[in-house]
């Protein structure tokens, strides 16, 4: 059915940049955009639904394109310890960290699972996410990453978001692998990798190259058996040490490199000769209090598309608003507004490997969008989160939480 949504203005984010189109109208059809411009050159014809947008700003629907929300228990405990001075790498040193969180997730039944997870997801749907990624890497075995990946794929039938499942069993190293971590990466690439992929349940395969996860040696075993199996990946690269996964991610042609504050600027080159996207997590980053800027000027300079992401795990970044994300990413790391959301809409995109449908508001794009009653688009990164009186609207169809 053709739909007409008017009285609005349009911040279309094509190119990446706000691209405003004041008094605009948009057609839908169905869950695509027929039409989009400016009112006054809105071709005559019949709209049998009309919607008044009564002057809202309308942009994409928010796209999460790294989060790991499916977990079991969480770690405020640990986020005390830390404040009273020990490290988040003392920690997952001392059998806590993420290895708590795989503990946690393991005993967790699948409907637990769902239903913890389907909570944290409706909070950042309520801030205008349409779209989400979401991780395993808490279940370490085959049996409880399937566990995870399964809960993914039943919140996206049942929740009205689109969302991109990615297999992150090279995370860490499980306890019953202690000092095998080369015997672990071969059951992630020989086993795990194509039962999981052979059953539907893995979009993209990513992994933690870090000193307290695994070696560039060990993540490039899991992209060739990743690209042997057709699948997408992406790495957690450059957190806390440069051992430079961005510019291997870069290699193996990735879809993204993501947090990256250790990254130098031939990383950066390397990126943007590939044209894979920088995902900054800055909600990792303040809760960690990290100082360590990513290299903002050089991915600039050398016009790398940045994401930004909430990266929403329970050890380092509990966060349940992407737009609170978009003002740390202004406050933290200096970003524009306009850079911001992009960060959140068509480069976010781009990270998940759908920038040809999703993202910005183009003819022959999905109709997901938000209508936000706001002043201007940069209210978007302005406000610390709460929730925005807007309007949903996914695949086209109005959606209420
Ligand atoms: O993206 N960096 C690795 N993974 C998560 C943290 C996971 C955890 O501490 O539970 C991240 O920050
Ligand atoms: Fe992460």
């Amino acid at each position: 059915m053709k739909t007409l949504w008017q009285h609005c203005h349009v911040a279309t984010m094509a190119q990446g940049v706000y691209s405003i189109i004041e008094d605009a109208a948009i057609v839908t059809s169905g869950a695509l955009i027929e039409w989009i411009g400016p009112r006054n050159q809105l071709p005559s014809g019949e709209y049998p639904a009309v919607n008044d947008l009564q002057g809202a700003w309308v942009t994409p629907g928010l796209i999460d394109c790294h989060t790991h929300t499916v977990f079991g228990g969480n770690r405020s405990g640990e986020f005390e310890k830390r404040l009273q001075g020990v490290s988040y790498a003392d920690i997952a040193a001392s059998g806590g960290g993420i290895a708590s969180t795989v503990r946690a997730t393991r005993e967790a039944t699948e409907d637990e699972l769902f239903a913890s997870a389907a909570k944290r997801l409706k909070s950042l749907m309520r801030d205008g996410v349409t779209t989400v990624e979401m991780k395993s890497g808490y279940g370490l075995d085959l049996v409880n990453e399937r566990k995870i990946l399964r809960v993914i794929r039943r919140l996206e039938k049942q929740l009205p978001i689109s969302v991109r499942s990615t297999c992150l069993a090279a995370h860490a190293l499980p306890p019953e692998y202690k000092d095998r971590a080369d015997d672990y990466i071969d059951l992630v690439c020989n086993e795990m990798l194509p039962a999981l992929a052979a059953e539907g349940l893995v979009d993209a395969v990513d992994a933690f190259c870090e000193y307290l996860a695994f070696s560039p040696e060990q993540v490039e075993r899991v992209f060739i058996a990743a690209q042997k199996l057709d699948l997408p990946v992406k790495l957690h690269a450059e957190q806390l040490s440069s051992l430079h996964g961005s510019s291997l991610a870069a290699r193996y042609r990735a879809l993204s490199a993501d947090h990256l504050e250790f990254m130098d600027e031939a990383d950066a080159i390397a990126m943007a000769e590939a044209d894979i996207v920088a995902v900054l997590l800055p909600g990792a980053f303040y809760f960690l209090r990290e100082t360590q800027l990513p290299p903002m000027e050089a991915l600039r300079k050398h016009k790398v598309k940045i994401a930004i992401a909430s990266d929403l795990n329970p050890g380092t970044s509990p966060a349940l608003s992407l737009r609170l994300m978009l003002n740390m990413a202004c406050t933290c790391f200096r970003m524009t507004p306009e850079e911001a959301l992009a960060g959140a809409t068509i480069h976010a995109a781009q990270a998940l490997g759908m920038a040809d449908t999703h993202g910005s508001l183009e003819v022959g794009k999905v109709a997901d969008f938000v209508a936000w009653h706001i002043d201007r688009p940069a209210d978007l990164a302005y406000w610390l989160g709460g929730d925005l009186d807007k309007r949903v609207v996914r695949h086209g169809v109005e959606s209420s939480l």
